[in-house]
């Protein structure tokens, strides 16, 4: 930060300051100047370490770009609520659109000045923020997110920057999806354009899009205490939102009612959004995977699957209960249940140091392999993938499905464990299993000793599951 800068920051501050009050201050300037109300973000130091972290892995004489992601336009001039790129965000803290990051391995000049770091970002104008609300500006860049220098992405183009004078430029590929705005000449479209243009006179060989996925996924597996601070306020409030539906759930609510209750629950803990389209599915729902239209009226017989997570400050839960829409799991529901929890509790005790990343799901895969066969629901081991047909564990942090190296499970990475049994109608066995669809998902932390249950908070037998059901709750509509 240059002295000039550093002085309009401090009377930035000052502007607000009563000397001891420092701590209300920066609250007070965060609020007024930036539109920051949020008091338990990441600290400006976490995205500064994975900065420097980064930075340890890049070779001499070498440079690294990184683009903030693109505006999703809805419909015509609506866009959908902008959410940052996860790597974006895990380097620099920022949350705006048409951003970019330049990361030095060592200090060049730039506008006079050494530095190893560059984010350029929207520029602060009061009639752009009217509409879509206050910008951090460089200002607010440097003294909030620490970046060493911060630049209005305006100056991007005519900055003296020659990539060429590396030996290797590093970048993701570039987004092929970002509409552009014809009235901002600084928007993702035409930053990208003027980088295109910048690394034209660059060798190809020295170009490298593979490098970066490497050092992200290597980093992001493993969550520092910072970081699991929030991911366990995602669960927990998850935790709270799956509660509150097992109470809440009876025959003729909808599956959008109770996706209500679930993200009601999340938004007024604070969380932002759900990490990912709440799954809500019942009936014959309950057999689609990823199913998120949550649109029909559900009926006593049938059982429930609620995929959810809370995302908070960038971090999702991913956690998933079935549930009796009557209160009771018939004979078959809870055969079927019992050897997806018994296909879990195998799955889970495997999520070891030094295990394979797909220990897990072997040992789940093979319960419900023997169990299906049992049953007469499967002839042969071959069988299982009909009626399990995804895999048993993903990371999780930033993404619901979040990056990683697939190596041997490392302590402090977060992976879920969520066996799962799925008979649709017509399937080639007894009738008697048709449209039962049951998933269990928990999200488990990798420990030196036994793994850690973030969201064993929910209950998960069947009993347990039956017995909370007899409980009232805010949201239910008959007396229990
Ligand atoms: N929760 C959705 C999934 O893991 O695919
Ligand atoms: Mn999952």
């Amino acid at each position: 930060m240059s002295f000039i800068k550093l002085w309009i920051a401090i009377l930035l501050l000052c502007a607000t300051n009563i000397i001891g009050q420092e701590v209300e201050n920066t609250k007070a300037l965060k609020i007024n100047q930036f539109g920051i109300y949020d008091t338990d973000l990441l600290p400006a130091s976490f995205h500064k370490k994975n900065r420097e972290k980064l930075r340890s892995f890049m070779p001499n004489n070498s440079v690294a770009v990184f683009f903030s992601s693109p505006v999703k336009n809805r419909s015509n001039d609506v866009d959908f609520q902008y959410h940052q790129d996860p790597n974006f965000y895990y380097l620099t803290g920022l949350r705006e659109p048409h951003s970019i990051l330049i990361l030095l391995k060592t200090p060049v000049d730039i506008n006079g000045e050494q530095t190893n770091e560059v984010l350029f970002v929207q520029p602060k104008d009061e009639s752009k923020e009217i509409w879509t609300g206050k910008r951090i500006g460089k200002i607010g860049a440097e003294l909030l997110l620490e970046v060493e220098t911060a630049l209005d992405n305006t100056t991007f183009n005519a900055i003296d920057f020659n990539f060429e004078e590396f030996d290797q430029v590093f970048h993701f590929p570039l987004a092929t999806d970002i509409k552009d705005n014809p009235f901002d000449k600084s928007d993702l479209n035409n930053l990208c354009l003027q980088f295109g243009a910048k690394l034209s006179k660059t060798e190809p060989d020295k170009i490298n899009q593979s490098k970066p996925f490497e050092w992200l996924n290597r980093l992001r597996e493993i969550k520092t205490e910072e970081e699991l601070v929030l991911m366990r306020k995602a669960i927990a409030i998850t935790c709270e939102a799956q509660i509150e539906l097992i109470k809440a759930l009876e025959p003729n609510m909808t599956e959008f009612q109770s996706e209500a209750i679930i993200e009601y629950i999340f938004k007024s803990n604070g969380a932002e959004y759900p990490g990912f389209p709440s799954i809500l599915g019942s009936g014959e729902n309950s057999c689609v995977l990823h199913y998120n239209t949550n649109r029909k009226t559900m009926t006593g017989d049938n059982l429930l699957v609620s995929d959810v997570g809370a995302e908070y400050h960038g971090y999702t839960a991913d956690v998933t209960r079935t549930i009796p829409v009557n209160g009771t799991f018939s004979q078959e529901q809870k055969i079927i249940y019992d050897i997806v929890l018994k296909a879990q509790e195998a799955g889970i005790k495997k999520c070891k140091e030094g295990n394979s990343f797909w220990d897990p799901n072997i040992a789940a895969t093979s319960v419900v392999s023997q169990e299906l066969q049992k049953l007469g629901i499967i002839k042969s081991p071959i069988g299982v993938r009909k009626y399990f047909m995804h895999g048993t564990s993903h990371y999780l942090g930033l993404d619901v499905h979040d990056v990683g190296t697939y190596l041997p499970l490392k302590v402090n990475s977060v992976i879920t464990v969520e066996p799962g049994i799925y008979i649709p109608e017509g399937s080639p066995c007894d009738k008697k299993w048709w449209n039962i669809g049951v998933r269990i998902e928990d999200d488990v932390l990798i420990t030196s000793d036994k793994p850690e249950v973030l969201s064993d908070c929910i209950p998960k037998t069947t009993n347990e599951i039956e017995k909370l059901m007899k409980e009232p709750s805010v949201f239910n509509r008959k007396n229990k």
